[in-house]
């Protein structure tokens, strides 16, 4: 009772927002989120579909819900949970809609094979990618497209040489995941028949994988899972698929948006004239700035109550975070809107934090490293073939992105 009148006092107090705050496209964060970090530690908000929830902005608050064991991923299954979109395709047997004990379980077995060296055994292979991606975008134009040539290809050609996908097979998985990545561009009866026949695929080469192992990270997973039996068939399958869903859309935007970011403010000249700071300096600070999670990223539920600050979230709410707020936030960022390449900002949010924090974190950075350093050298004149304000931006999807990211040279 007492729970319910401190609820309904907060509500009363701040009233209830309506989610998203602002438009989704584009590069832009709302000043909402500012204005709650100054003012309203955690927000009530009305998502469009199953009714309201809360919001954390502030960077130590987001580091908190993401970290406490009583804020549950594996809840929000099996409920009518507050969202954005009208259905959200979720799987318990992806890693990141699972709690401990599962979550630990399957993330031991996918840490085995996502090792630092195994990813970092890739570099030669991917520099070889862009060089190749590049060689052809340099034969067809100027102008080119970023976006269609460089940004999309890499990432998924990456997935699939971790997965071991044959190459024949790679265009099929990069339609699957589009669909599966999509927010409301396509039904949810065909992005569930995207998901099954990623499934059935996986299946399959998890069975070519234990007649004829290969070096690949999804061998050692195959590997891994046969030998310490802590891991099901299914789950095993399901984790190639996330690694499609997770690592390849949001890849393929943080290259398009950063190089969009760097073109735009000069960045990249002044790295191509030899200036400027050293290169994973560059990546760290445009990964915080870069605002590329769409609102209303992966929610948590309080399985007991959980106070912060004077809100009491309830057992059994929702609450959501913004990393991309979280890495604005001015207690932690100073001069939080500026790009700043002097100070370190490496504690940024955009992997996310805790135990679900990314696991294809070095790897991203590697690739997003080598794009930049395959452009410098191979086209330190590189520049915007159209006017920023131009660039047309994707809308609802989970990552932001241009549409396309016309670039001449
Ligand atoms: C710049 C690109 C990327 C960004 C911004 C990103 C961001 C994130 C974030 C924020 C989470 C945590 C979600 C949450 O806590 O709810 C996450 C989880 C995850 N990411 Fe990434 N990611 C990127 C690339 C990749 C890549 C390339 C891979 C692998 C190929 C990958 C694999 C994963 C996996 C497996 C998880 C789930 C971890 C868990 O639940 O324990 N990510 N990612």
């Amino acid at each position: 009772m007492e729970e319910r009148v401190m609820e309904e006092h907060v509500m009363e107090e701040h009233g209830v927002r309506r989610f998203p705050f602002g438009p989704t496209t584009g590069l832009e964060l709302d000043g909402t989120y500012r204005e709650l970090q100054e003012s309203e530690r955690v927000a009530r908000i009305r998502m469009p579909f199953g009714g309201d929830a809360w919001l954390v902005t502030g960077y130590e608050d987001t580091k908190f819900v993401l970290s406490d064991p009583r804020f549950s991923r594996a809840v929000t299954l099996a409920m009518d949970l507050p969202r954005l979109q009208p259905q959200i395709v979720q799987n318990p047997e992806m890693i990141m809609s699972m709690d401990p004990p599962d979550h630990t379980r399957v993330r031991q077995v996918a840490a085995r094979a996502f090792t630092p060296r195994r990813v970092e055994k890739l570099r030669p292979w991917i520099a070889g990618q862009i060089d190749d991606l590049l060689v052809r975008m340099a034969e067809q134009g100027p102008p080119a497209d970023l976006m269609k040539d460089l940004a999309t290809p890499l990432p998924i050609a990456v997935i699939c040489e971790i997965l071991g996908v044959p190459f024949a097979d790679r265009h099929r998985f990069r339609e699957w995941s589009e669909i599966v990545m999509s927010v409301t561009a396509f039904t949810p009866e065909e992005i569930f028949a995207a998901f099954q026949s990623l499934s059935e695929y996986l299946g399959w080469l998890v069975r070519q994988r234990r007649v004829a192992p290969a070096d690949d990270l999804f061998s050692a997973m195959v590997r891994a899972r046969d030998t310490e039996a802590v891991m099901s068939e299914r789950e095993l399958v399901t984790f190639g698929v996330t690694l499609l869903v997770v690592g390849h859309e949001t890849t393929v935007n943080e290259i398009a948006d950063m190089m969009f970011v760097m073109l735009r403010d000069g960045v990249y000249a002044e790295l191509a004239e030899g200036g400027g700071p050293a290169l994973p300096r560059v990546v760290e600070e445009l990964l915080r700035f870069v605002p590329i999670e769409s609102p209303g990223g992966f929610a948590r539920v309080a399985t007991e109550d959980v106070v912060i600050g004077d809100t009491l979230i309830a057992k059994g709410e929702a609450v959501y975070t913004q990393l991309s707020a979280a890495n604005r936030d001015p207690r932690v960022f100073s001069d939080p809107d500026a790009i700043d390449f002097e100070t370190a900002r490496e504690q940024h949010l955009t992997f996310g934090f805790g135990p679900h924090r990314c696991m294809g974190a070095a790897l991203a950075k590697m690739e997003i490293e080598l794009v930049i350093e395959g452009l410098l050298r191979r086209m330190p004149g590189l520049r915007l073939a159209v006017d920023p304000g131009r660039i047309e931006w994707k809308v609802d999807r989970l990552v932001r992105g241009p549409e396309a990211l016309p670039v001449t040279w």
